[in-house]
Parts: structure tokens; sequence; C-alpha cells
């Protein structure tokens, strides 16, 4: 029994949606709040698989938490373990932001390492580097990062690259250490600045997120906050690559078009039409597009989580496209499916030559991750004809009611089970 998602093609997405909230903040946000010393409420949490995953966690650890109707209720007060199970840390990457939390609260953290999407390598050497320097002995003895420390002390941490996954654990081991951090060359992604936002309203002090440096003093006790989490970034950007592939008029509600620079600017040189205000972002297009280059970067620049997504949607542009992946090297085996629909596309080391052609046909593919996954939606809702997307479970990962949102707008999709390990 496989479940699938199946797309007829060719259909204009029309309408209004709205974005849930941010799933790469959420992640980071839901194991900070066990660092409070009373409950916290947290509004807008996607419910994804990734974030029930998070929520198992804290149970296991001891929290009483209550979930529904996207809003969190967690009281960490009974928390009383450092050790979550293997089968439990490696359902999901971010199962790490736990370390330096457990870390803080125990002065002891036994973390089994991540798993997640297989995008390419995917190194924890700067959260180690991180946890070191604030004093934590830290090491992977069998899968398994292991962080003891009797005292933290703030200093200065120099990362290598801006990493969001090791900024995030960089700040949420501050915030237990005592005196000042400087997380220098920190990601910038309005995830950070979420945490960020959320620790401060726990009490914490975090200056300067959202630029190079990050400036956190640290000592808790931390209480329990009301907060919401940002919109989701990147659903925001793939609705609204959806919209465009489609020839559409979509009005995305409840999104930061501050956050979609990068993505608005490629798309209006494609010759889509977008106009935005506080909340809210229109995308119309008449389904022709221009070939643009693209190169991936940290926030501000162009992300990596939409690199799938719009290059999908380059294969029907008039002319050569040029996308280079700086992030994360797997993310062009996904072309591999895309040219299954009739795709013209070259990998030269790290960037793709899309040749644009005419238009896709349907056929059956698989989701190789989470946003390959989208991105195969999106040829799917191009194609002519029927396609059918393997590999679900990576894209509900990700997305809230992916398929039931895009249905809202029109989208000839629906989720089916099939009795076949036949592809
Ligand atoms: C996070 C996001 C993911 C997004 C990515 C880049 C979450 C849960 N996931 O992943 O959706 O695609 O940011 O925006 O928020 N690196 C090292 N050593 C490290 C850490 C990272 O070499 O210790 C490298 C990675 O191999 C990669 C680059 O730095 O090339 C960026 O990775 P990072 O920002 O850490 O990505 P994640 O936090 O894993």
């Amino acid at each position: 029994m496989k479940e699938k998602l199946r797309i007829s093609g060719g259909v204009r997405l029309e309408g209004e949606i709205s974005v849930s909230g941010g799933k790469n903040a959420a992640l980071a946000i839901i194991p900070a709040a066990l660092l409070a010393d009373s409950p916290s409420t947290i509004e807008n949490i996607p419910n994804i698989n990734d974030v029930r995953v998070v929520i198992e966690m804290l149970k296991w650890l001891g929290a009483t938490v209550d979930f529904r109707d996207n809003t969190l209720w967690v009281d960490p007060r009974n928390v009383d373990k450092y050790d979550p199970p293997y089968e439990l840390a490696t359902r999901m990457r971010a199962s790490y932001y736990f370390a330096p939390v457990l870390l803080g609260l125990f002065r002891r953290a036994e973390v089994p390492l991540p798993g997640g999407c297989d995008i390419g390598a995917r190194p924890i050497d700067q959260t180690i580097k991180g946890m070191a320097t604030l004093g934590a002995d830290v090491q992977t003895l069998g899968g398994i990062l292991i962080a003891k420390a009797d005292t933290m002390t703030g200093a200065d941490i120099f990362l290598d690259m801006p990493s969001v996954g090791a900024t995030v654990n960089s700040m949420l081991t501050a915030v237990s250490a005592n005196g000042t951090t400087l997380i220098h060359n920190a990601a910038k992604e309005p995830h950070i600045v979420d945490l960020a936002n959320f620790l401060s309203s726990m009490g914490a002090s975090v200056k300067g997120a959202g630029t190079d440096v990050i400036r956190i003093r640290g000592g808790r006790p931390l209480h329990g906050t009301n907060y919401t989490v940002v919109p989701d970034q990147i659903e925001t950007g793939t609705l609204m690559i959806a919209a465009a592939a489609t020839g559409g008029d979509v009005l995305i509600t409840d999104a930061i078009p501050v956050h979609m620079e990068a993505l608005s600017a490629k798309l209006l040189e494609m010759g889509v039409n977008i106009t935005s205000d506080d909340d809210w972002i229109r995308v119309r297009s008449n389904g022709r597009f221009r070939a643009v280059n693209v190169k991936t970067q940290g926030y501000p620049g162009f992300p990596t989580d939409l690199q799938q997504p719009l290059s999908a949607l380059l294969t029907v542009a008039n002319g050569n496209s040029i996308v280079t992946e700086t992030i994360f090297e797997s993310r062009f085996r996904f072309l591999d499916e895309l040219r299954k629909m009739g795709a013209n596309v070259r990998v030269i080391e790290s960037s793709a030559i899309i040749t644009g052609v005419d238009h896709l046909v349907g056929s059956r593919v698989n989701a190789t991750d989470l946003r390959a996954g989208a991105a195969m939606v999106i040829a799917g809702l191009m194609a002519e004809g029927v396609t059918e997307i393997g590999g679900v479970g990576y894209i509900l990962r990700g997305y809230e009611r992916f398929d039931e949102k895009l249905r809202s707008l029109g989208a000839g999709i629906e989720k089916v089970t099939l009795n076949t390990d036949a592809y």
C-alpha cells in the first residue's frame, strides 16, 4: 500500500489562501519552551509530522502538553530526562535542538544525531564548536551527541558559515550560560529572528538577531510566555511559485512580504506580476516566463529551500536558466524526476542548466526530499495530463494540509492509496 499524490495538471489556481506558521521557527521555539520555569502558550504552530515528533519528544522528556487548533500549551516543570531514545530523536533533523536545552537544564544531554531529509552531508561541527566554546564537553559517540558542563560561561563564538542549526544551538546554549555570548557570522533567517523574539518574551536578553552578530546575556530562570509563531517563509514561497506556474491569480494572506524579497525579485524578472502590502502577497501570471539565473544563499539571499520549486517552474521558461546550489549539494537529485516529465536539464558541478521546454508531461515520479516533493507538485500542476507523486511522507513532513490548500485554489490534486509496490 502506497500513498501518492495524484495531480491532474493544467488548472489555473485562483482564490485566497492563508499561510501556516513557520516549520523551522516552530522546531526551534518548542524545545526552547522547556527552559522556562512555568508553562507557555505558543500559537500558529503548524500541525505537521515534524512538529508532532517534537511534541512526542516533549512528552517523553516529562513535559505536560496540549496541542490543538495550532496552539501548543507546554508545561516544562516535570521534565526529568536528558536522553531521548534513538527511535524518536532520529525521526527528524531538528531533534538536536534539544541538546543545548537539556544541557542547560541538567548539565548533561545525550541526544541521538539528526535524521531528516537526505540532501547532502549535514555536519554538526559548528554546533559542537558553539557548545564547546561556552564550556561544554561535547562529543559524538555511537551516533549520540553527548554534552556535559558543570558551568557554562558566555564567550565569542565564530561560526565558519552562517549555519541555521548551529546558530539556533548556540543561542539555546548561550541563554543558559553565565555572562555575555556573541555569535559571529550568525544565520539571519526569519526563523532565527523568531527564536530570538521568543527567548526575549521568556525574559532572555537577545539582541542583534537578523544581523551577522547576535548578543545574548545568559542566566536563567526564564519564564513561560504567550507567543505566536511567524508565518512560514518557504510555504509562502511555494504557494507563490505554484500560483505563477499555473498562470493563476492567488492572494496569499498571513504572509510577510519582506521575507519573500529574493523570490519576488526573481518572479518579477521572469514576468510574474506581484503586489503586496503588510501581510499579503498577490501573484498573477499569464503562464509565460522568461529564463533567469539563481544562486542559493543564506537569508536575505535566495533560499535553498525554494531552489527546487523554482527550478520546476524554470523548466518551462523561455530560454536557458542557470541555477547554482551553494548550500546542499544533493538538492539536484530531483532533476532526474523532472526529466521524466520532459524537462531539459544538465548539471555541471553545482549548477543546473535548465533549457525551457514548451510543456511538461504528466508522469509517475517520486519526491526525493521535502522541498523536492513540493517541486514535483508544482511540476504536476503545470504538466499536461496526470502526475502521480510517491514519497508523500516527505511532503507532509513540512507542509500543513498542502493538498487541501491547493485544492481550495482549484487544483486537481488528491491523496490516493495505491495497492501496489510497482514504483
Ligand atoms: C536549516 C533548515 C533547512 C534549510 C537550511 C538552509 C531547519 C530545521 N532546517 O537546515 O530547511 O534548508 O537551514 O537554510 O531549520 N554546515 C556545516 N557544519 C555545521 C552546520 C552546517 O558545514 O555544523 C553546512 C551545511 O552542510 C550546509 C550549510 O552549512 O552546507 C548550511 O546548513 P544549515 O544552515 O546548518 O542547515 P540546517 O540547519 O541543517
